[in-house]
């Protein structure tokens, strides 16, 4: 998908990965979690560059995948507890996530760099596209309810 709007920080902190204020849902709680997990897969990326080693590239990759797997489920919540229309879809994006995630985690069995790198690639670019295209989506709707 070309046009994703976000960008590589080149330079200064040698972060990769940056919060912009088009990742706003609207949702606070859900925006600072999108800003954790983007802070976790900053210190993935950190891990890698810097190699850290596989102890802490695991550690810092377990990290995201779980907090990830929290932030799913709140999301999940929230949108079930409206009965927010596009839940099901919603989940069904989640797991497909879960899945590939699942995947890197082999991979880094037999091959770690590779696995991890790719890991790291995968939720950077997965994240983002999905906070503007899945996530924006329900901003609007978990505001209601919070008005009403
Ligand atoms: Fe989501």
């Amino acid at each position: 998908m070309g046009g994703l709007v976000y960008h590589i920080a080149q330079g200064e902190r040698m972060s990769v990965i940056k919060w912009r204020d088009s990742y706003n849902t609207g949702v606070a709680q859900f925006d600072q979690e999108h800003h954790k997990i983007i802070e976790l897969i900053d210190s993935m990326y950190v891990a890698l560059r810097d190699k850290l080693g596989s102890e802490v590239v695991e550690k810092v990759c377990r990290e995201a995948i779980t907090y990830t797997e929290v932030h799913f489920t709140n999301e999940e919540q929230a949108m079930s507890s409206i009965s927010y229309p596009e839940l099901e879809e919603h989940k069904v994006e989640h797991l497909r996530m879960k899945k590939e995630v699942e995947k890197f985690q082999t991979l880094i069995t037999t091959n770690f760099t590779e696995g991890a790198t790719g890991l790291y690639h995968f939720l950077r670019d997965w994240l983002i596209n999905h906070i503007l295209v899945c996530d924006k989506k329900y901003g609007p709707y978990l505001q209601e309810m919070k008005e009403s």
